[in-house]
């Protein structure tokens, strides 16, 4: 009987793939965003070669991770190897071509936390930021499009998850919710603790890249190519997928004593990260290890009432997808 009655769940459940697919591809950027994306590019990359010949511009962010939403703006980073490069003036010389090439609204924020160079590009209405040597937003930005290769649920599933926070207003650092780039971890990481996975720990097998960046070592297994199967004998569904997502952040998660880590593809404790007092600002109320930066918690942006606002958002959904009879409107229902 139990059986019986948790394939008759499982095909409750399953009715809302098809509205949440449909959902999924409205969000694909089109092709020819990429296109542009591109030319962008070129026109950038030229213009940097002629005052810095030795740099190199590397896309990242949400604009090469493959998480990314149709008109974005995009997220560039300028790389020199160079040891006494003054930032802010390399920051303000490159605002000052990008006024003299007729890009617009051109402004250097040289006192911002990560100083960056802004610009908007008239021929294709792109607006971009560019900073200088944040070469592990580029790296991690390869981890999380590498992870996106090997099954394609992962994509459908962080898409969902993103078009929701945005929709429900708990996607903004600054009043202390989560950055795009933690749900993104968090849904690797749910992936990956799937029985079967659908989602190896690409950082625990034999690696096939490795740099270094800023003394830290980066490196894991990329060529993903050969784990296009991998996640196969799982058969779970978007609609399952969603519903377990946020059935575990709503009931399953224990906030007060453990992190979730890509990095180890498990379940750490805060103990052993000595994550168990506020430490400065960083109070690790909801705890994200970043993959490179192992004493970064993504959640540190996280306050007691910002906490309440994301515990009681899970809640909600969790709530929709047990119980409503058509979740997916409800689910993306604006704040
Ligand atoms: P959207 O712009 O919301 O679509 O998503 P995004 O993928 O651009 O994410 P976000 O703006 O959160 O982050 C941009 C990039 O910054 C990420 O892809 C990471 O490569 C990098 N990054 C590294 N550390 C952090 C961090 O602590 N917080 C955030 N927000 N980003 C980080
Ligand atoms: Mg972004």
């Amino acid at each position: 009987r139990m059986v019986k009655r948790n394939m008759a769940c499982r095909n409750d459940i399953r009715r809302h793939d098809a509205p949440f697919m449909a959902v999924y591809k409205s969000l694909i950027p089109a092709e020819e965003e990429l296109e542009k994306q591109k030319q962008l590019m070129a026109r950038l990359e030229n213009l940097v070669a002629k005052e810095w010949p030795h740099a190199k511009l590397y896309l990242y962010g949400s604009c090469a991770n493959s998480f990314g939403f149709p008109k974005s703006d995009i997220d560039v980073c300028l790389a020199i190897e160079d040891d006494d490069i003054n930032k802010a003036d390399m920051l303000l010389k490159l605002a000052e071509n990008l006024e003299a090439d007729n890009f617009q609204n051109v402004q250097a924020l040289t006192r911002a936390r990560v100083p960056i160079a802004k610009l908007m590009d008239p021929v294709t209405g792109i607006s971009c930021d560019i900073c200088i040597n944040n070469v592990l937003a580029v790296v991690n930005t390869k981890l999380l499009r590498d992870y996106a290769r090997i099954d394609v649920r992962l994509r459908q599933l962080a898409f969902i998850v993103k078009h929701w926070a945005k929709s429900r207003r708990v996607n903004e650092t600054y009043q202390g919710t989560l950055s795009s780039y933690a749900y993104v971890l968090m849904c690797i990481h749910f992936l990956q603790m799937r029985r079967p996975p659908i989602l190896p720990c690409l950082q625990e097998m034999e690696p096939t890249y490795s740099v270094r960046v800023d003394n830290i070592r980066c490196s894991y297994f990329d060529s993903v190519d050969r784990l296009v199967n991998f996640g196969s004998s799982n058969r779970e569904t978007i609609a399952e997928l969603v519903w377990g997502f946020f059935n575990y952040w709503a009931y399953g998660h224990d906030y007060a004593n453990t992190v979730v880590s890509v990095r180890t593809g498990s379940i750490l404790g805060k103990r052993e990260k000595d994550w168990t007092r506020r430490v400065g600002n960083d109070r690790h109320l909801i705890c994200i290890e970043d993959p490179f930066e192992t004493s970064h918690d993504l959640g540190r942006v996280v306050d007691k009432f910002s906490i309440r606002v994301l515990r009681e958002e899970f809640e909600r959904a969790a709530k929709i997808m047990h119980q409503d009879p058509n979740p997916c409107a409800k689910l993306f229902e604006p704040y």
